[in-house]
């Protein structure tokens, strides 16, 4: 059942986090509902520019539309991660969306409003919510790559000011972490003070937590030691922050580097331990399987896990996508 992202956020807020994934293929989103059916949590698809390229706009929805029916059970949201207005626009008309993310964190403030009202204005004629961000992520963020050093932490009294301003519905605030797998070195970490200095600002408005994976050392050293090259120094979100977010507003979680790494590792090791191997089934199963405790586990540490029938018992009449 696809529900809107207000539904879902009314019910988590303070309470638990919505995971929200990013999904490019058939194999990802079996792994993706699987996992969530184990775990009873609810959850949002996440839908980049970069996977409407890879596997086309109407391949996307077929497939996530494929495993709706494939799992009944399942109460997730769709999302556009990291849209441009056009794409928004276009998510918007397809009617297949709960929410899009217009993200003009790039440009200067007033820009970024006006931007971002104007996706307001249609999202929420044609009943969709709005993410938008305001501050500046370090890391890859679709086609710009910001280095640490021009990384912005969202400003507090901007952040209110900009919500006021632009009406959106969920806001992507820069509070330490970044896209990737390379986001902490030494003892950096999430800033939870400017977390709580934003809540003040914004009382009970939802905030979104990008760049949120946490990069286990040990599938980093699986990775490495089936002749995978990552920076055994990679560090991400340490997941028991997670519990320390959420009471401070923290409302959807987006997790995409995670996923990518137990890919990287299922293959590897596969193809290390078969290499005669041709029958790309073989790992594609393996990666279903891992990618579904994968979701189990992020569940767990989000406190999402458990909660769908009560989720799906309190959701009113206009919460569903047709
Ligand atoms: O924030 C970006 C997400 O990790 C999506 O990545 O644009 O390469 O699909 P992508
Ligand atoms: P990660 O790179 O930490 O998985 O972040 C994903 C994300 O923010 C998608 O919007
Ligand atoms: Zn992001």
């Amino acid at each position: 059942m696809i529900v809107t992202t207000r539904a879902l956020f009314d019910i988590a807020y303070g309470r638990f986090a919505v995971g929200a994934y990013n999904i490019n293929n058939m194999e990802q989103a079996i792994g993706l509902f699987e996992g969530h059916r184990r775990a009873s949590a609810p959850f949002i698809v996440q839908l980049s520019r970069g996977a409407r390229g890879y596997a086309g706009v109407r391949m996307l929805e077929a497939i996530v539309r494929a495993a709706e029916e494939s799992f009944p059970e399942a109460v997730f949201a769709v999302h556009l991660d990291h849209g441009d207005e056009e794409t928004c626009l276009d998510a918007i008309d397809s009617g297949f969306y709960s929410s899009v993310m217009i993200d003009a964190s790039h440009e200067p403030f007033e820009e970024n409003v006006a931007i971002t009202r104007r996706v307001v204005e249609r999202a929420h004629a044609a009943g969709l919510s709005v993410e938008a961000e305001l501050g500046m992520l370090g890391g890859v963020e679709e086609d710009i790559e910001v280095d640490e050093k021009h990384a912005k932490l969202t400003d507090p009294d901007e952040a209110r000011l900009f919500v006021e301003a632009s009406g959106c519905d969920a806001l992507a605030v820069a509070i330490g972490t970044s896209h990737g797998a390379y986001k902490f070195s030494g003892g950096q970490g999430i800033h939870f003070g400017r977390v709580a200095e934003i809540q003040r600002r914004l009382p009970g408005f939802p905030l979104v937590m990008h760049g949120s994976s946490s990069v286990p050392r040990e599938e980093v050293e699986r990775i490495n030691a089936a002749g995978g090259k990552l920076d055994p120094s990679a560090r991400g979100v340490d997941e028991a922050e997670f519990a320390r977010a959420v009471p401070l507003g923290v409302t959807k979680v987006n997790i995409d580097t995670d996923g990518r790494l137990v890919w990287t590792r299922v293959h590897r090791e596969h193809f290390r331990d078969e290499p005669e191997n041709f029958d790309f089934r073989k790992p594609g199963r393996i990666l279903m399987e891992e990618y579904a405790r994968f979701i189990v586990h992020k569940s767990g540490k989000l406190g999402s896990a458990g909660v769908v029938d009560e989720v799906r018992s309190r959701l009113g009449s206009g919460s569903t996508v047709e």
